[in-house]
């Protein structure tokens, strides 16, 4: 892609977005739009409308997505898959009736159905039915990525949908009460490091196996697959190895620099026993990532520290 290209990235503000302004910046893009949610609320069909006429970009990058996780998903299901929908449907036909060159929609692992086959390969894609707590998102997901294939279908359009694994990097959501499960660990370890504590209790037997990717990895993928694909199918893009939940721990233990030891509430559930993308269609084309996963909690955990003392001062 040409750093003269127009590209806008919906949705800049959040973990993905905010990683592919830094990495456009990095790589000299300087026709790069965006818009705080403010200013341009992505289910408002009308602001969208103006908004694309206006600007008319070359490349559309859609990153903006209500997301949220298992409490958030159960108790607003309505809000999840309504804006979601409305999200899809508003920046996919302006982005062709404006003559987008290209388009990204972020899918996620949420499309794959609850019980899929590991590793999960493309063609699972509604092979069944989704995990129930996030059906109503999963379900917009998939709507969102069936739009890209029709549009392309009927209007050769070239609308991507890559399907990231689990993400984490600077950025991430630290909320105790609702993040993912990389930046909640990477609080409650350093919160027992500063209180002094001598255990950290993990749920579960510590068994079950996740894929995580540093989301400056997913970004340069997303940009490799903006000028290298051509097919009309979603595409994986994962790690390529998983850790089990306590290898995991202890590699967040390791970043957080917590000296206590990490104790098992084997009482708790443990889900699915693997989540394991199998990404090696993209990998056939040549792309690898780059951030392994000891450097990329290490750099997560610097961009917490920071962000949370700016949040002391100006709190
Ligand atoms: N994070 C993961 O592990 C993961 C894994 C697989 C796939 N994905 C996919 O990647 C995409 C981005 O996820 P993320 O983790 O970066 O999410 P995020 O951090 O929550 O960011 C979401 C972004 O969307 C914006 N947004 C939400 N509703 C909007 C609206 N109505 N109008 C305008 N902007 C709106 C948010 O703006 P505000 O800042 O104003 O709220 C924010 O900039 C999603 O499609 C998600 O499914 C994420």
């Amino acid at each position: 892609m040409n750093p003269d290209s127009k590209v806008y990235i919906a949705g800049h503000t959040g973990l993905v977005g905010s990683a592919l302004l830094r990495l456009l910046a990095a790589r000299g893009f300087h026709r790069v739009v965006t818009r705080p949610r403010a200013e341009l609320d992505l289910t408002d069909a009308a602001a969208v409308g103006r908004f694309f006429q206006a600007e008319r970009p070359e490349v559309v990058i859609l990153a903006a997505a209500r997301v949220g996780g298992i409490r958030a998903n159960s108790t607003y299901p309505a809000d999840f898959i309504r804006e979601n929908l409305l999200i899809s449907l508003n920046v996919v036909q302006q982005a062709f009736a404006t003559g987008a060159r290209s388009l990204v929609h972020f899918g996620s692992g949420c499309m794959y159905p609850k019980l899929c086959p590991q590793p999960m390969k493309e063609e699972h894609i509604l092979t069944g039915p989704p995990e129930e707590t996030n059906a109503a998102y999963a379900l917009a997901k998939l709507a969102g990525a069936q739009l890209c294939h029709s549009y392309n279908q009927q209007h050769g359009t070239r609308f991507i949908v890559p399907i990231p694994a689990n993400l984490y990097g600077p950025g991430d959501n630290f909320h105790p009460e609702d993040s993912h499960v990389i930046p909640g660990l990477l609080r409650r370890f350093h919160e027992a490091k500063l209180r002094g504590d001598g255990e950290v209790v993990i749920w579960g037997s510590g068994k079950p196996r996740r894929e995580f990717l540093f989301v400056d990895d997913l970004a340069a993928a997303t940009l490799f697959l903006v000028e290298q694909y051509s097919e009309n199918r979603p595409i994986n893009v994962g790690y390529g190895s998983d850790v089990s939940v306590l290898e995991l721990a202890e590699a967040v233990r390791r970043a957080v620099g917590y000296a206590g030891s990490i104790q098992l509430d084997v009482t708790k559930p443990d889900g699915m026993p693997r989540k394991f993308m199998d990404s090696s269609r993209l990998t056939a084309l040549g792309w690898r990532p780059s951030v392994g996963l000891e450097e990329g909690l290490r750099r997560t955990y610097q961009d917490y520290l920071v962000s949370s003392a700016v949040q002391r001062k100006v709190g």
